[in-house]
């Protein structure tokens, strides 16, 4: 048990997805999992355990933004002993090849955040995903003709920035592809703990074009977007 987290030692399994939503996590969990059992409910950020072809794997939702995240990931590397994460959550576009509904995975993940930037004295950390679980995701994608980038995300610590869309103008002119709140974050803590990351998004609001993603497409990418994780995770070792 922690501050934030009501299951006991054993209560995760080694493979952890992480979406924002608590809600989602729930929804995570009693649609594609076998067995679903709830393992935390405290602030009502809910984490469940259950299987996935025949694999055991949980769902720990994380809020939103750094901060929240990295208390949930820190628990989960830490005291639950977690191995593999995976992010699913949304993003938005930052370079107009990638289009609502296309998945992004995030191969790096610039910040602005102090979650990082206060850790690491001298150096600017570039935190990466697991080479191995992107591979494997886009194998994945390739098979089933999902439409999916991989390059540099950004995770802001503003959602609402001062300046407007144009404060990512210096980073789509560096190739970065998505902005979303949490990659930077889950990405340095399991470089830190010894475990392996990735996060995938799907795109929901592209910042150069203005389009948006619809209520229906963006349950069915993010069914597509789900289960393309799950396999990941139960793919690996
Ligand atoms: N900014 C940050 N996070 C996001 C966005 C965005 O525009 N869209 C989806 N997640």
């Amino acid at each position: 048990m922690t501050p934030h987290n009501e299951a006991n030692k054993g209560d995760y399994a080694d493979t952890v997805l992480l979406p924002g939503d608590p809600l989602r996590a729930k929804w995570i969990a009693e649609t594609f999992f076998d067995e679903p059992r709830q393992v935390n409910a405290v602030r009502n950020c809910l984490g469940f355990t259950g299987s996935w072809k025949g694999k055991p794997v949980s769902v720990q939702a994380t809020g939103m933004g750094q901060p929240s995240t990295a208390i949930y990931v820190h628990e989960l590397l830490d005291v639950y002993g977690a191995k593999k994460l995976i992010r699913v959550g949304t993003c938005g576009g930052l370079n107009a090849k990638v289009k609502v509904r296309d998945l992004v995975i995030g191969l790096a993940a610039t910040t602005d955040s102090a979650v990082n930037s206060a850790t690491f004295g001298r150096y600017h950390y570039a935190p990466f995903a697991d080479f191995e679980m992107v591979r494997a995701a886009t194998d994945i994608a390739a098979e089933r003709k999902l439409p999916c980038h991989v390059g540099g995300m950004v995770s802001s610590d503003e959602f609402y920035a001062l300046e407007g869309p144009k404060v990512y103008e210096i980073l789509t002119a560096h190739g970065v592809l998505g902005v979303e709140m949490e990659a930077a974050a889950i990405y340095t803590l399991a470089a830190r703990f010894g475990a392996r990351a990735m996060v995938v998004c799907t795109m929901s609001d592209c910042l150069i074009t203005g389009d948006q993603i619809d209520a229906k497409a963006r349950q069915s990418s993010l069914s597509e977007m789900v289960e393309l994780a799950l396999d990941v995770a139960a793919g690996q070792a």
